[in-house]
């Protein structure tokens, strides 16, 4: 498994020949303008709800790549509409796709399209494949519900969202990382905008003192 960061909350997954985009908003982040969406590969695109800040670049990505769309069942209508391919799932679902197991967790947070459509409710998603476990949580408050996830799956990498304000801030990623049970962790949701920048040094300071191994802090 091979995870890029596209900034934001904007992930790459590679397993084995099959390409997963998550989140694409990568056109709206000038800290991730050097990125070109028309050259991305994407097999699947699984969006945690329809925040503007996760969904922009979906359309464009989808055209030129004909991706299923993974997502809740309102979201996924949306799409449908729109003459796309999808698949919906809710909540606590998992379904086996060719890449793993894909499952749709809880997330509290809120979901809606830039045009008011309501987006159903949000959530994160668990990939399980052959080689590695991952989290993706999402935007979400820290949740007891975070710890259900440990109970059926061992987590390799768990990523969290840092930035405060719309979501967890690192102190809170700490402790859901001690309830998914994993220490490896990639912040995301960070710095792309001004409500949102955190100090890098202090936060990898914090998840180091607390034992945690920071997967990746780039800053995009
Ligand atoms: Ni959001
Ligand atoms: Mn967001």
């Amino acid at each position: 498994m091979k995870i890029t960061y596209y900034g934001h909350a904007s992930l790459g997954i590679e397993v084995g020949a099959k390409h997963i985009i998550v989140d694409p908003f990568i056109t709206g982040n000038p800290l991730a303008n050097a990125i070109d969406i028309n050259i991305l590969k994407a097999d699947y695109i699984l969006l945690t709800h329809a925040h503007y800040d996760h969904v922009l670049d979906v359309e464009e990505i989808a055209k030129n790549t004909d991706a299923v769309i993974v997502s809740n069942p309102e979201i996924t209508t949306y799409y449908e509409k729109k003459g796309f391919k999808s698949h919906f799932m809710n909540h606590g679902g998992s379904w086996k796709f060719d890449f793993g197991t894909l499952r749709y967790v809880s997330a509290a947070h809120s979901s809606s399209f830039p045009d008011g459509t309501y987006g159903g409710n949000p959530g994160g998603f668990l990939i399980e494949t052959q080689s590695k476990n991952i989290y993706i949580a999402g935007d979400t408050a820290l949740t007891y519900d975070m710890k259900l996830i440990p109970l059926r799956t061992k987590l390799d990498l768990a990523i969290l969202p840092i930035g405060n304000n719309f979501t967890m801030d690192v102190q809170d990623a700490i402790v859901a990382s001690d309830f998914v049970e994993c220490n490896k962790i990639m912040g995301y949701h960070y710095d792309s905008n001004p409500y949102i920048e955190i100090n890098h040094e202090e936060s990898i300071v914090k998840f180091l003192d607390k034992g945690k191994r920071i997967a990746s802090f780039g800053g995009r």
